[in-house]
């Protein structure tokens, strides 16, 4: 293999601090905060949600992604061998470890048709965009785009390729080289249409809208949500950030790196709230249109604008880079524990798992189809979710990952490196190579109680339960 230090340690590392930093950002930065972010902010009514999910990034998200990264980079495995090293041979410990990995597995299937909506629309824009057409033409473009079986699938397989095509580079000539030419052009983009947006008439009103706390109009389950979408941000309950920090040298500072990384995520999250928002309230269109805020109120505005085309195009291309380098830390997780755990080689681990979770996303690439997959789920699984709330398989699979694997595995992962893991080593895997190692006891007591406490709210919610 030619990546640089895998002849001599076996298991490919980052090149350096900013390589792992970067290609961290990139599996962080994704979907979750230029498409999912916004219209949840705007569902939720704004500021206060804004600011619980910011107390909820600080005090739950980083402390449980620093105890990933830590027990990635002290075992140098993945989550099956990390949960293992750091436990005893033949315990069950290992189990929270192989749902991390179906975690990715699963996540990867539907993510990869979200990320086929953003290609079709690069796409779209690319061709002279929306210019032209009306409202609601644009809208029932996403209707039927949605509906379209085999260009869902066709972009599903493109995205999927693309992914596969990263991860058989490896970690340093592949998932980092790809980071870094990938992350500092979405930030650029992301600068510029920043800049266009705060010409806009309605960028005030944006700003207001988003820092500004209104508690009237923030309800128990946007405080849950805000909660849920922290986990889902920063990558956080399936192995992600165990992995990553399994490719990093002990003598990195770890503590910095996922407070840098944390503190990425965010900004760019709340820049895409200030991208969106002042554009989609300058032609006076509603904040709360849901997971078609992206697809439908911003190509609407587009269509409206001088240059819309291009802006499109940098837009619709941004979230598709976004999108691939969370992509790619999802395949990279299950690659990786089929390499730690098995002989197969990266290339043949590669397209074996690629090819399974192109496979298991089909069905979501099918799901706006009156067939099995769309119309046939939903009144399969009314059974489960009741009548009239059936889901198809894209959301069915969308809500068992995001509402209950990843919270659940963010709460094995705190039990175990707050409770199983020994004093000794856990000390250890946080303080070396850092300058913060009067952080260890704040940190220990965030992970002890107040972790378990918010993600247990969190399902006893789902549950009804409160
Ligand atoms: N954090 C990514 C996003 O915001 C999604 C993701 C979840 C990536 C879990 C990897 C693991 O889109």
């Amino acid at each position: 293999m030619s990546e640089g230090n895998e002849s001599t340690t076996r298991r490919g590392q980052w090149s350096s601090r900013w390589g792992f930093i970067l290609a961290s950002a990139g599996c962080a930065i994704g979907l979750g905060n230029i498409w999912k972010f916004p219209y949840i902010t705007g569902e939720n009514g704004g500021g206060l949600f804004v600011l619980i999910y910011l107390g909820c990034i600080a005090l739950i998200g980083l402390p449980i992604m620093l105890a990933e990264v830590l027990l990635g980079r002290a075992t140098q495995k993945s989550p099956v061998g990390a949960y293992r090293d750091f436990s005893c041979k033949g315990s069950p410990w290992v189990i929270p470890g192989w749902i991390g990995v179906m975690t990715g597995f699963i996540i990867l299937s539907y993510y990869s048709v979200v990320a086929g909506w953003a290609l079709h629309y690069t796409w779209l824009s690319l061709q002279g965009g929306f210019s032209g057409m009306d409202a609601e033409q644009i809208s029932s473009t996403f209707g039927s785009v949605f509906s379209n079986g085999t260009l869902n699938l066709g972009w599903h397989s493109a995205f999927m390729l693309m992914t596969v095509a990263v991860v058989i580079g490896g970690v340093r000539s592949g998932v980092e080289r790809i980071a870094r030419i990938l992350m500092p052009l979405l930030f650029v983009m992301l600068l510029v249409l920043l800049g266009l947006a705060m010409q806009s008439d309605g960028f005030s009103e944006a700003f207001s809208f988003v820092f500004s706390p209104d508690a009237s109009k923030l309800t128990r389950a946007g405080v849950l949500e805000a909660l849920g979408h922290s986990f889902f941000t920063l990558s956080l309950g399936m192995g992600a950030m165990i992995t990553y920090g399994s490719y990093l040298k002990k003598k990195e500072d770890i503590v910095s790196a996922v407070v840098v990384i944390s503190i990425l995520d965010t900004v760019i999250a709340l820049v895409a709230c200030l991208v969106l928002f002042p554009i989609i309230f300058s032609f006076g269109m509603e904040p709360k249109a849901g997971p078609g805020l992206v697809f439908v109120s911003l190509p609407i505005a587009f269509s409206q604008m001088a240059g819309g085309a291009v802006w499109a195009t940098v837009f619709f291309a941004l979230l598709v880079f976004a999108a691939l380098t969370s992509a790619i830390s999802m395949l990279e997780v299950v690659v990786s524990t089929i390499i730690d755990e098995t002989r197969i080689k990266r290339t043949p681990a590669t397209l074996l798992c690629g090819a399974a979770i192109y496979l298991f996303g089909i069905p979501s690439a099918l799901s706006g189809t009156d067939g099995f997959a769309g119309e046939g789920f939903k009144k399969t699984t009314a059974v489960v979710f009741g009548e009239d709330q059936g889901k198809n398989w894209f959301d069915t699979f969308d809500y068992l990952a995001s509402n209950w694997l990843l919270p659940l595995g963010g709460l094995m992962i705190a039990v175990f490196v707050a409770y199983r893991a020994g004093e000794a080593a856990r000390r250890k895997g946080f303080e070396e190579g850092t300058r913060f190692q009067n952080l260890y006891v704040a940190w220990l007591l965030l992970l002890r109680y107040l972790v378990p406490i918010g993600v247990v709210a969190v399902l006893l919610h789902a549950l009804k339960i409160i």
